[in-house]
């Protein structure tokens, strides 16, 4: 690893060096420990918002998000203690009682891994709202949205930088949104297609999906799409 500072620390009984200015995600996934993350991706920058990715370090009361938390001298780290398993499971639990996660084959296999049970919130206000079909492209179908704030990141500093979307509303009203709630044709965004790709959830998906769920063909599809690009005033 180089003539960089190194730090020593025992990931799940495993003593190990690994450089300075690691994440702990980095440190477990060098040493092939696979956590479970949903807000991170690769393209964009961690900002531990969903803390799927916890693990126990011995000395700290709360619980660590590995994506943001860098590695430290002599830390003991466990990535898959009871409590560990106890938080990621409820906090899938708490996610499939508020969106539909039903096109998130990720997500799925979370849950499945974690043992949640679907029914543990019963009670749960989920997330409603209409598909929003304004050009195109693709759709934004926010009831499968989980606020990861990756499409945001993606379409801002992280790798478009159009700004075309942003946080909107507060509390359980909080969602995705445009300036205004401007149709997308109306603000800046330029179709990129970088928001679709690191939608976890299909809450962001290519028209061409859409309409091949409603069942339709490829010929058809073809013919829906001029015309909306008709309607809109685009050749
Ligand atoms: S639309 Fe998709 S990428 Fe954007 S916040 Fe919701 S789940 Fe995350
Ligand atoms: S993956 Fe680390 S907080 Fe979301």
């Amino acid at each position: 690893m180089g003539s960089a500072k190194e730090i020593s620390l025992t990931l799940d009984g495993k003593a190990v060096k690994v450089p300075a200015g690691w994440t702990l995600l980095q440190a477990l996934e060098h040493f092939e420990i696979k956590i479970p993350v949903i807000c991170f991706h690769g393209a964009t920058t961690p900002e531990g918002i969903c803390r799927q990715c916890v693990v126990e370090v011995e000395g700290r009361r709360t619980l660590l998000p590995a994506c943001v938390t860098l590695v430290g001298e002599d830390m003991v780290v466990h990535s898959a203690s009871e409590r560990v398993l106890r938080a990621r499971r409820t906090i899938l639990e708490m996610l499939h009682a508020s969106s539909d996660l039903s096109q998130s084959p990720e997500l799925q296999e979370q849950m499945a891994t974690y043992n949640a049970d679907p029914e543990r919130f019963p009670q749960a206000r989920r997330r409603s709202a209409e598909v929003l079909d304004d050009n195109p492209f693709y759709v934004r179908d926010y009831e499968k949205c989980i606020l990861c704030w990756r499409c945001v990141q993606a379409c801002g500093d992280d790798l478009q930088f159009t700004y075309a979307l942003a946080l909107g509303g507060r509390g359980h009203e909080t969602h995705i949104a445009t300036f205004f709630d401007a149709p997308l044709p109306e603000t800046t965004c330029v179709f990129c297609g970088n928001c679709v790709a690191v939608c976890p959830t299909g809450a962001l998906r290519s028209k061409t999906e859409f309409f091949l769920e409603q069942g339709m063909d490829y010929d058809q599809i073809r013919i829906e799409k001029r015309k909306s690009r008709r309607d809109r005033g685009q050749s």
